[in-house]
């Protein structure tokens, strides 16, 4: 039998014993405190093992049973000396049994998924066999993320769900769902109806005939979609992207641009002059209703408020912005950005919510400037996040420039599909990750939060392609924000084996050089 369990992202400590357990599929059980993990993570099992992808059930030789004599047992044991004990686990494999210890449901969760990669691979012919083993396991850092942009292309409730599901399985925690942007408005708010009934329909210029250029995520979905992710142990943070890649909002509502339009639901891609208007107080009325909606679907306690690639020209035209700028004593029009933001963070305060903006929050905000509790996510490359963290922010690294956007092309090749920016995003290039830079001291270091990657979609029409450049990459990441003890051949052998995996769950994945 050999001794490798090809866990990914890679465990704190594996200490391998003697012999084997080996048993039909096991049952798993509690002593009390995780019925929820447990009734979740039965169902996966069982949509694992029914997965249509992985062939006929008899060929598998799973009963659709789970054996009552041989069972998993997860009961409570707090880690007082151990980092991050919340979200620890430990999983012991013996030959008589397996036992899954953890202080709370998010370790306990994360030891379960552990158990779910193993079950993925090591399972067939209705019997599960795997060496004895003793897995202690904790995070590097709490906030471990995955970007979904949702505006560019719509991409169904069911699909993000099964996402959310498979990014747990990485020990993702943290969902981060780009809802808004030139291309489309997919977020329900009851006050302003026509961000959805205008804002979420695209005009098909290029008459491509796409059924998901449009549509919007009612309420019930959104409430789904949240508590899916909870019994998960993943946090959804919604991102409603302000004042800029604002187009969808214009053509809603056209009083609120600088110009009054024509506007319209952007069918091109790129940046776009047409920005909220800083001289008009109704866009905080918008604002005030936005954040009230958001309130109202998603408990997590941040709110991405976007702040990127805002263009000033026609801040520079506006009569308005012009009066706001004199008489908020302001020199040029970016300042005014920062006003905005600083409006926005106090909005979200009152609702008990901390903002979290691109790192261009952080520019210009001389006069406004940016609260200490403001998260920034440092995404043109590290810079913003080193800048941040030592300005006292805490800060989400996901540069760029590391592998970090899965929208670029996994090789420097004509037929990759994706973009390229500063040459490829290799495998290996997810994999070099490193959310602490030399740059920072060690107080600035202790407000990195951890990292994320971003599936940005204007190049990605369909779920399908999304995989494909979602996986392996998130792979690499999920282990880079794991652990410190990184070893890029070890992750590969590992890879190897946890491809079948996603195999087995029906996921497309890259399958070519890793770097
Ligand atoms: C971004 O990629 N515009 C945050
Ligand atoms: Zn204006």
């Amino acid at each position: 039998m050999k001794k490798q369990l090809s866990i990914i992202p890679r465990p704190v400590s594996v200490k391998y014993g003697e012999g084997v357990f080996q048993s039909a599929m096991p049952s798993i059980k509690e002593d009390g405190n995780f019925a929820k993990e447990i009734e979740t993570v039965t169902g996966q099992l069982r949509g694992d093992l029914r997965c249509k992808m992985r062939g006929d059930l008899k060929k598998m030789g799973y009963s659709g049973q789970f054996d009552e004599k041989k069972s998993v047992f997860c009961s409570k044991e707090i880690f007082n000396d151990l980092k991050d004990a919340d979200e620890t686990y430990k999983l012991t494999i013996t030959t008589e049994k397996i036992s899954i210890t953890a202080a709370s449901g998010k370790g306990l969760y994360n030891g379960l998924q552990t158990f779910r990669q193993l079950v993925l691979s090591e399972f067939r012919d209705g019997m599960l066999t795997l060496p004895c083993a003793e897995i202690i396991d904790y995070p590097r850092f709490s906030w471990r993320g995955f970007m979904l942009d949702c505006a560019r292309y719509f991409y169904s409730a069911a699909f993000v769900k099964n996402l959310i599901d498979i990014l747990s399985l990485h020990h993702i925690n943290r969902f981060h769902w780009h809802l808004t942007d030139d291309q489309g408005w997919r977020l329900p708010v009851a006050e302003y109806p026509l961000l959805t009934e205008i804002g979420s329909k695209r005009q098909d210029y290029r008459r491509v005939w796409m059924s998901h250029i449009s549509g919007f995520y009612t309420a019930k979905e959104i409430d789904e979609v949240v508590e899916y992710a909870a019994v998960r142990h993943v946090e959804v943070v919604p991102e409603i992207d302000l004042p800029g890649h604002a187009s969808a909002i214009l053509a809603s509502y056209p009083g609120l641009g600088c110009t009054g339009g024509p506007y319209r639901v952007e069918d091109r891609f790129g940046i776009f002059e047409d920005v909220l208007c800083a001289g008009n107080d109704q866009i905080f009325d918008l604002a005030e209703k936005i954040f009230d909606a958001l309130a109202g679907f998603f408990p997590f306690g941040y709110v991405h408020i976007g702040g990127d690639e805002v263009r000033y020209n026609r801040w520079n035209d506006c009569p308005k912005c012009q009066k706001r700028l004199r008489e908020l004593g302001l020199k040029k029009p970016e300042e005014l950005q920062s006003w905005i933001t600083f409006k926005l963070t106090e909005m979200l305060a009152k609702r008990k919510k901390t903002a979290i903006g691109w790192d261009e929050v952080l520019d210009d905000s001389e006069k406004f400037k940016l609260p200490k509790e403001t998260v920034v996510m440092s995404w043109r490359g590290s810079e913003g996040g080193i800048r941040a963290s030592g300005l006292g922010h805490p800060v989400i690294m996901s540069p760029n420039t590391a592998g970090c956007y899965l929208d670029y092309k996994h090789l420097d090749e004509p037929e990759e599909p994706g973009q390229l920016f500063e040459g490829a995003a290799s495998v290996y290039k997810s994999y070099s990750l490193e959310p602490v830079t030399p740059e920072m001291s060690k107080e600035a270091a202790s407000r990195i939060l951890g990292g994320q990657c971003n599936m940005w979609s204007e190049l990605i029409y369909a779920g399908k392609i999304a995989e494909y450049m979602i996986f392996p990459r998130l792979c690499a990441i999920a282990e880079a924000v794991w652990t410190e003890d990184k070893d890029f051949e070890d992750f590969s052998a590992r890879l190897a084996v946890h491809r079948e995996r996603l195999d087995n769950l029906g996921i497309n994945q890259y399958r070519g050089h890793l770097r």
